[in-house]
């Protein structure tokens, strides 16, 4: 790991990840571990914005936007590599979608998290809403 990261990591939402490099970082979060490269492929053609933090070519963080643009926007798999974690690179991931140009009009930003000691920091509240969550894998009698 370099001794002085925040001069060394760049952040970008043009270049879409290589997906190979994205399946590492997924295995290393409990929820998107089992996750294949086809459908994640999928995932990223179908994702509004893609914040991905870099150490040179090697993806060290990622984050993803589903939203209108206007009124909502959803973040999901925000994840730093472990070796990275703790030297403000989620941080960064977090605050470059909430000031992105194209997202500057969106009223409200939504997350779902095991972590909610980190988002509190940024700013977010579980206060004011209750989230709610349908899993496909545990509602099957509706199907
Ligand atoms: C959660 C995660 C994205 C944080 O990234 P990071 O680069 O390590 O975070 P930062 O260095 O920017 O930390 C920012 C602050 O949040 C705190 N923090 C980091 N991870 C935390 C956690 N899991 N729980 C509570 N607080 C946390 C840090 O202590 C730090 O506080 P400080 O500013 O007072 O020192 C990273 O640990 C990760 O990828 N974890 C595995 C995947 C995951 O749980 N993602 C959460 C999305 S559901």
């Amino acid at each position: 790991m370099p001794p002085t990261l925040k001069s060394v990591v760049t952040y970008s939402h043009r270049e879409l990840p290589d997906v190979s490099q994205l399946l590492g970082l997924f295995r290393q979060a409990p929820w998107a571990k089992d996750r294949s490269l086809d459908d994640a492929k999928d995932m990223l053609q179908h994702t509004d914005l893609t914040l991905c933090a870099w150490d040179g070519d090697h993806l060290i963080g990622f984050g993803r936007v589903l939203t209108d643009f206007v009124y909502r926007a959803t973040i999901w798999d925000v994840i730093v590599d472990r070796a990275y974690q703790g030297q403000g690179v989620g941080t960064e991931i977090v605050k470059q979608i909430l000031n992105h140009p194209r997202l500057k009009r969106v009223e409200l930003f939504w997350l779902c998290t095991r972590r909610p000691g980190f988002y509190e920091k940024l700013g977010f509240t579980s206060k004011e809403q209750t989230g709610m969550v349908w899993s496909r894998s545990k509602n099957s009698q509706l199907e």
